[in-house]
């Protein structure tokens, strides 16, 4: 017979017919008669329980049944009799397909910390937490695919490797041309490749964003979302050095537009999570701190404030003058802290704030410029306990303006040409914006360090595989 997933499995009422079930052994307790043995395959946090007649198999044919072990077992579908799953399997057949020495297998029982789990990333989704961070991870990417779908947007594949630096900030791990059999020895033995990919100086990409405005500037709407690269050598809950981004760009948006579409967008995504991943954030909200749910749904139950950060710096220093302190100044014309984004949003708002109109000395080239000459037309997206969510901006769409920014912040036009062309050629104002994928999924599962929402993170140290 063919395996039925458990999440099927355990919403079937078909009791007395036999299903097959495969998966790993949570845990197996019991008598010297009777054996419970809860059984996952990852389809859903939930176990099923697998009830073992001893005698019918025989005590030694069982013995290699230990947590970690991996089953398949015929049963027949049974009521069950106690809380929690309305239906259990009693065996008839049990066939052993891998066994896990209960002496060096790592998830043993409960309570691991997450630290350790980090050191085990190539085990640690078969635990309850990284099982349902992952499904949750699944159904993000589902839904952010269905939300640009319905609107109209195209998924459009920017490339990976690239020869711009999008955000000018220099933080870009170089691609180096270098064929492992055929490798150059220097006169010491140590090996000399190329710098560069076939001769051409090349990196892995910051962000798609440049790529994705031209093509903003033919098929209208569109979307990015794949993985992005950041050299930053920095060691933070929030950071990455490899994480995936989704950007929208849209022609003809003004700013307000892209506020409008990025709020719409995150309601869209959490209100999806409550309604196909109810079960898995239940869990996690048990888990930790048992508000997860309530900040999901005050999330969608409020308005984004909108403030101009010269408004926003302005409550932070009477924030200070009141006795607030905080680890980093802060001025007009600083970039904010997580510290003061997180003040604003958690203690003086009480919910997401848009900050706009950034001082341009601290923001990208590409924005477009306010009639103050100070400030230029950005959005970031700030939320409880994350802090920056979502960049964005309306774009530059003034050839001279953006050529002139461009060489003030010492990128160089002549190797954007191909960029200042949508400019020379039926410019437009256009905008857009990057959710960081896994900032997102700190939010929605309620995990506190990026590290765990993402299956093998790349951090300063960490690539072990
Ligand atoms: O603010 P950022 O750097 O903006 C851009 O890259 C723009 N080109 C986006 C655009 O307008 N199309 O990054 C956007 C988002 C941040 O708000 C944050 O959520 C996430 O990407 N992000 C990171 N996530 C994890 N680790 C890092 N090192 C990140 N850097 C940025
Ligand atoms: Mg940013």
């Amino acid at each position: 017979i063919c395996r039925t997933r458990i999440v099927d499995v355990l919403k079937m009422d078909s009791f007395g017919t036999i299903v097959n079930v495969k998966g790993w052994v949570r845990t197996r307790r019991g008598s010297k008669q009777v054996n419970f043995i809860a059984l996952n395959d990852g389809s859903t946090i939930n176990n099923i329980q697998i009830v073992i007649d001893i005698e019918k198999f025989g005590e030694e044919y069982l013995k290699p049944i230990t947590t970690g072990a991996c089953i398949s077992v015929n049963g027949e579908l049974v009521e069950s009799l106690g809380q929690g799953q309305k239906a259990e399997l009693h065996a008839c057949e049990i066939e052993i397909l891998g066994t896990a020495d209960p002496n060096t297998y790592p998830l043993q029982k409960k309570g691991h910390s997450m630290e350790f789990l980090r050191e085990i990333a190539h085990l640690r989704p078969r635990t309850n937490t990284f099982g349902a961070v992952f499904r949750i991870r699944h159904n993000m990417a589902i839904a952010i695919h269905k939300f640009f779908h319905e609107r109209g947007f195209f998924y459009f594949h920017t490339p990976i490797i690239t020869a711009s630096d999008c955000e000018g900030a220099g933080q870009m791990f170089q691609v180096t041309t270098m064929n492992l059999y055929d490798l150059k020895k220097d006169e010491d033995g140590s090996i000399n490749y190329d710098n560069d990919f076939f001769g051409k100086q090349a990196s892995l990409t910051v962000s798609g964003q440049l790529e994705g405005e031209l093509a903003a500037m033919s098929m209208g709407s569109i979307y990015t979302f794949g993985p992005t690269f950041r050299a930053e050598n920095s060691n933070t809950p929030r950071h990455l050095a490899e994480f995936w981004m989704i950007e929208p760009e849209v022609a003809f948006n003004e700013i307000e537009d892209n506020m409008q579409l990025a709020e719409d967008f995150i309601k869209f995504c959490v209100k999806w999570a409550l309604d196909y991943c109810i079960e898995d954030i239940q869990f996690l909200n048990n888990m930790f701190d048992n508000e997860l749910i309530a900040r999901l749904q005050s999330v969608l139950e409020n308005e984004f404030v909108r403030l101009p950060y010269t408004e926003g710096v302005k409550i932070l220093e009477e924030a200070v003058a009141k006795g607030h302190k905080f680890e980093f100044p802060i001025f007009w014309g600083a970039d904010l802290a997580s510290e003061h984004e997180r003040y604003l949003v958690e203690e003086h708002f009480k919910r997401p704030v848009i900050l706009t109109d950034y001082p341009k000395e601290i923001k990208s080239f590409y924005m477009k410029q306010n009639e103050d000459g100070k400030t230029v037309r950005a959005m970031d997206v700030l939320f409880p306990k994350i802090g920056e969510i979502i960049g964005g901006s309306q774009r530059e769409e003034d050839f001279d303006k953006l050529s002139r920014r461009a060489a003030e912040m010492g990128v160089p036009t002549k190797d954007i040409w191909w960029y200042l062309d949508t400019r020379r050629f039926g410019t437009a104002p256009h905008s857009g914006f990057g959710l960081g994928f896994e900032r997102l999924l700190l939010f929605v599962t309620g995990m506190t360090n990026i590290r765990d929402v993402i299956p093998f993170p790349r951090t300063p140290r960490n690539c072990e595989f």
